[in-house]
């Protein structure tokens, strides 16, 4: 079996990062993760992946003249990885139409709602503030607009009385690290196709 090529793009703290790199630990694991970019060089996840002996690099877009330079320099980190795969993993970036294009039907994001609802930020709280009594979230392929492409999985989770947003979040974060994994392992296998 050729295992796919991954990249995890991040931002922070890299939990769901962290549970795509175990998963990838099973050898009938259809991908490896073999490089893991942040936009934010004090992101702990980048240390998490780095003392695994995975690949990392830092790009900060404001030392870009313009963010399309910026994102070519990420294809371009991306592709010296020789990377088939994209996961968005707490990325927190809007990304420009060249970029998503280029990896389209090869680039996943999580995100913490039951999309197509609450795109955006701050999805906890706008549950929360709907009296939702169900939330979760959503593992997609990425298109030019925000949060939009085509779901892959979800998983639900009920919102319980007293709920705050970590409370909310910290459930939903449970799923996310279950389904990310199986979004990834049923796009590298070739089980669902890419769009
Ligand atoms: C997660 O809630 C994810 O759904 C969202 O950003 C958060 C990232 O958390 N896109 P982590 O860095 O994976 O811990």
């Amino acid at each position: 079996m050729s295992r796919k090529r991954v990249a995890i793009l991040i931002s922070g703290r890299g939990s769901n990062m962290q549970a795509l790199i175990e998963a990838a630990k099973a050898s009938d694991f259809p991908a490896e993760i073999v490089g893991v970019l942040s936009n934010r060089a004090a992101a702990p996840g980048l240390a998490t992946a780095a003392s695994q002996g995975i690949a990392t690099a830092s790009l900060a877009q404001s030392k870009f003249p313009s963010r399309d330079m910026f994102e070519d320099i990420m294809t371009q980190t991306l592709e010296s990885w020789d990377v088939d795969i994209v996961c968005l993993a707490g990325f927190m970036r809007i990304l420009g139409e060249d970029f998503v294009n280029h990896w389209a039907g090869r680039m996943i994001n999580i995100h913490p709602s039951l999309l197509p609802l609450y795109r955006g930020l701050h999805t906890h709280e706008r549950a929360l503030a709907d009296d939702a009594k169900v939330h979760g979230c959503t593992v997609h392929f990425v298109t030019p607009g925000l949060d939009e492409g085509a779901a892959i999985l979800q998983a639900e989770v009920p919102v319980l009385p007293g709920d705050t947003p970590d409370t909310l979040s910290a459930r939903v974060l449970i799923e996310e690290h279950r389904i990310y994994p199986e979004a990834l392992r049923m796009l590298a296998s070739g089980e669902i196709a890419p769009l």
